[in-house]
């Protein structure tokens, strides 16, 4: 039988950076590895939760961990509003891209002589935003935001602004911590309660604890 914290809870997860088309061929992107959305639902799954990971990245298949890839903000915004409703917990690790392509080009956008050449952005949904928005009493939502200043007050009016249950925020003006790297370091804002820093360390272990946090809410 499977035992720990999360035995019958239904957690969603997003990792990665989300993929912007501009034309058939290319696409704007970030930095965002996946790691720390996959190595939450590793701990999740470890925890006994049933697992459901939207994602845009293949770091490879992890036991009890349903995988469903995406590529762009809409798709990931879409297969997490379609999942939402019958999970207790969300966690959005995504990078999620804020823009994309005002116009998707049909065919490859060529060089024209020597002029350059002007993008037209359009605002994505937020889909931390929706899911906060949306989420009923029993549902727990969780989101990641990485500052380089100010990291508790930032971090504070996003926790508000989102209707998060928790705000977990990375300082990435750090070395060796965020983005590609094993390791993080991180801050977690909980309404009510004074900011936790959990120091530098892996990342494995920074999911494990961020999931006994998670599971002691409420
Ligand atoms: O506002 P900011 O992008 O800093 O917030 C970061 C948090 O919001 C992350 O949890 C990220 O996954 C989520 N987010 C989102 N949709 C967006 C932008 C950010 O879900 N369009």
């Amino acid at each position: 039988a499977k035992s720990g914290q999360l035995v019958g809870k239904k957690v969603l997860i997003t990792a990665g950076g989300t993929r912007e088309a501009l034309d058939p061929v290319r696409y704007l992107t970030n930095r965002s590895s996946g790691k720390m959305g996959y190595a939450l639902a590793q701990a999740a799954a470890e925890n006994g939760a049933q697992v459901f990971l939207i994602t845009t990245v293949d770091r490879g298949n992890i036991f009890g961990v349903k995988r469903i890839q995406v590529e762009s903000t809409q798709d990931m915004y879409e297969e997490t509003r379609r999942l939402f409703p019958d999970m207790d917990i969300f966690i959005g690790a995504a990078a999620v891209s804020d823009f994309k392509a005002a116009h998707l080009a049909e065919h490859k956008i060529k060089k024209q002589s020597d002029a350059g050449l002007t993008l037209e952005l359009t605002q994505n949904p937020d889909i931390l935003k929706a899911v906060g928005h949306d989420k009923t009493e029993q549902q727990i939502v969780v989101g990641f935001a990485a500052e380089t200043q100010n990291i508790v007050a930032y971090g504070q009016n996003k926790l508000i602004q989102k209707h998060a249950n928790m705000l977990i925020v990375n300082d990435v003006s750090q070395a060796d911590t965020g983005f590609s790297s094993d390791n993080n370091a991180v801050t977690i804002l909980v309404p009510g309660h004074e900011p936790e820093v959990l120091a530098k360390t892996s990342k494995t272990e920074i999911a494990r604890d961020i999931m006994t946090r998670i599971s002691s809410l409420k």
